[in-house]
Order: structure tokens, then C-alpha cells, then sequence
């Protein structure tokens, strides 16, 4: 059996550690790692790792693509899947940010305690904070996806409106159930559109920048119906009051509540399962809703 290479093709100029060392402890024996990578510098790496090894032995070759900017990732991951023809292709996981991991992570959580996938008349109504970032974003397609009403929340109508938007080319089945929310402080305004959504929701997850609160106590309080609340943000202070990065599954007040190092395990676990599948199956393309399938087998094996 060769040995498992994993080409880590990150558009930031240094290649992220956090990554490397997933990858290692998911299995990948020789990391060949790159930084500033491209659309346009990207081919030949491609082509070097298609074009080295031979049949079966092709399989023990596998692409990551990272980095913080997750756009430039995702051009990068595009250029990466056209690279390929034919039968000469390699397993390929794309977590830029680690967004895709960690909303699967966030999303499986909630659906842990509550319904996400039910009867169109009786949609699960959700909340996503900070919904316009990397991660947020992906939360917010996945319960959308999953058949939730979603409340995509920005201090930005435009940003908002564009994340609907985008979210509704891909699943025009949900556009209906997307509803953009604009919302500038942390405080839960009688009457408001947010404060509507939010007494509303059964699941609220905060996606916010790091040390940005987003909710704060009495906004948490007014979240009435909801079953559970997910702040992903671990510096302080939190992203919403009253939720603490150790939270796992901690019940307050009738309501489940994780904050991101509670979100973390389920995240890694993730992450290792998605890097342990890209050298399993050379054709594995692993983005948004394929990380989010391999985190609810994990789960529901458990
Ligand atoms: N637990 C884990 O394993 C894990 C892994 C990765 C990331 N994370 C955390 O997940 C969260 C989301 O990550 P991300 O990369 O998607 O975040 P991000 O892009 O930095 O920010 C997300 C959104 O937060 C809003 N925002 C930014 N600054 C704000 C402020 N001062 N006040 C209110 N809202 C603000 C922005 O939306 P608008 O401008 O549209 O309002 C932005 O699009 C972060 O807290 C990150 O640290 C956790």
C-alpha cells in the first residue's frame, strides 16, 4: 500500500497548521503542503498528483483545499474539479475556514434535539446570526435545505438580501422559507422583525465574528420557543449572553445550549471522517452538503 499523500492546497501565503494536523491524525502519512495558491497557479499541483501514481495506487493521493478566504478557496476548488477528466481524478475535501465542517457540526447538533426535516405545513423555524460569514452562510443553506424556515440575520439588508438570494438559486424550493433580516446591535426591539423571529425560533445558532455579541441576555430570554441555542464564537465576550464556549448540550431554562467548544468535537470528528474519505473514494468531491452527510452518519452511528 503507498503511502497517503495529501496535497493541502491553502490560498493564504502560509498553509494552515490546524489543517496539517487534522490531517495527520485522520490518517495522511506525507502532507505536501502549499500557500498562496490560485485558479491560476493551481493546474500543475493538480496535475502532479493525478499523474504520478497508477491505477489503485491512485486512491492513496488525496487534495484539501483551505485557507481564510473563503471565496478564493472555492475558485480554487472549482479550478481543482475541472482539472479532472476522465477516470484520472483524486478524493478532494474543500474546508476553507473550516466553514463546511463546522456548520455541519453546529447544524447536526441541533438536530439533535430538534425535528429540522418535517412536514412542509410545519416547517422547524430557525434563526442564523451572523448568517452573511463563511459559516453562517453554509448553516443557513443547510437547514434551508433540511426544509427550515430560516431568518438569515446581518447588520446589512443588501448582505442579507444577496445571501437569500443565493441560497434560493441553489434550493428553489426553499426560497420561500428564507425570510433576510436586518438587525444592528445585540438588543431584541419589541415588535421588530429580529424580535419576531427570534420569540419564534425552536433553533437559533450565532455564526458572528469572533468576540461579537449578537444576542444579548434579555434577547436570549425572549427566544421562547426556542429548543436550542448555538454560539460558535469562543472569544469573548460571548456571541450570545448566557452561552459559554464549554456549553455541550448544557439545558437552561427548558433550552439545550452549545457554544463553540462544545461544537468543536463534533467538528473534528468531522473533519477527520471527511479527510479519512477523500482517500477511500478517488472520486469523493467533498463541499457544503457532502461534509454535512458524512457528519449525520457519524452521528446517527453514535
Ligand atoms: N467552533 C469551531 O470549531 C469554529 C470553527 C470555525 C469558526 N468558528 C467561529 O464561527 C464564527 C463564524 O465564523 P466566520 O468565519 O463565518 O465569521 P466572520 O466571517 O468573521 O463573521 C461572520 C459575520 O459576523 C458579522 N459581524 C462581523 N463583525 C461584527 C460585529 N462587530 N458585530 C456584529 N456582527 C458582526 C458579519 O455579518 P454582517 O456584517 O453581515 O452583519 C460577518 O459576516 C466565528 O466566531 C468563528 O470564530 C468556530
Amino acid at each position: 500500500m503507498p503511502k497517503k499523500v495529501l496535497i493541502q492546497l491553502d490560498c493564504d501565503p502560509q498553509p494552515s497548521t490546524f489543517d496539517a494536523i487534522v490531517a495527520v491524525d485522520a490518517g495522511a502519512d506525507v502532507l505536501l503542503r502549499h500557500g498562496g495558491v490560485t485558479p491560476e497557479n493551481v493546474v500543475p499541483l493538480v496535475h502532479g498528483g493525478m499523474f504520478t501514481r497508477g491505477g489503485p495506487d491512485l486512491a492513496a493521493t488525496a487534495i484539501f483545499v483551505g485557507g481564510a478566504d473563503v471565496a478564493a478557496a472555492d475558485a480554487v476548488a472549482e479550478t481543482v474539479r475541472k482539472t479532472f477528466f476522465g477516470p484520472v481524478r483524486l478524493g478532494v475535501l474543500v474546508d476553507p475556514a473550516g466553514a463546511n465542517t463546522t456548520a455541519a457540526a453546529a447544524v447536526i447538533a441541533a438536530g439533535r434535539h430538534v425535528a429540522l426535516e418535517r412536514a412542509s405545513a410545519t416547517p422547524c423555524r430557525a434563526v442564523v446570526l451572523g448568517a452573511t460569514g463563511p459559516v453562517g452562510g453554509r448553516v443557513a443553506r443547510l437547514l434551508a435545505a433540511l426544509g427550515c424556515r430560516v431568518a438569515i440575520v446581518s447588520r446589512s439588508r443588501e448582505r442579507a438580501a444577496d445571501l437569500a438570494a443565493g441560497i434560493a438559486a441553489q434550493l428553489p424550493a426553499a426560497a420561500a422559507r428564507i425570510e433576510p433580516i436586518e438587525h444592528h446591535s445585540s438588543g431584541c426591539l419589541p415588535g421588530s422583525a429580529f424580535a419576531q423571529a427570534i420569540a419564534g425560533a425552536e433553533v437559533v445558532i450565532a455564526a458572528g465574528a469572533a468576540g461579537a455579541t449578537l444576542l444579548d441576555e434579555a434577547g436570549c430570554r425572549s427566544a421562547a420557543s426556542a429548543r436550542v441555542i448555538i454560539d460558535l464564537n469562543a472569544v469573548p465576550p460571548a456571541g450570545i449572553e448566557g452561552v459559554t464556549p464549554v456549553d455541550k448540550a448544557r439545558s437552561e431554562g427548558g433550552t439545550i445550549r452549545y457554544g463553540a467548544l462544545g461544537i468543536g468535537g463534533t467538528k473534528m470528528k468531522i473533519h477527520k471522517a471527511a479527510v479519512a474519505r477523500i482517500f477511500a473514494d478517488p472520486t469523493a468531491f467533498l463541499g457544503t452538503a457532502e461534509v454535512f452527510a458524512i457528519g449525520a452518519a457519524l452521528d446517527a452511528a453514535t
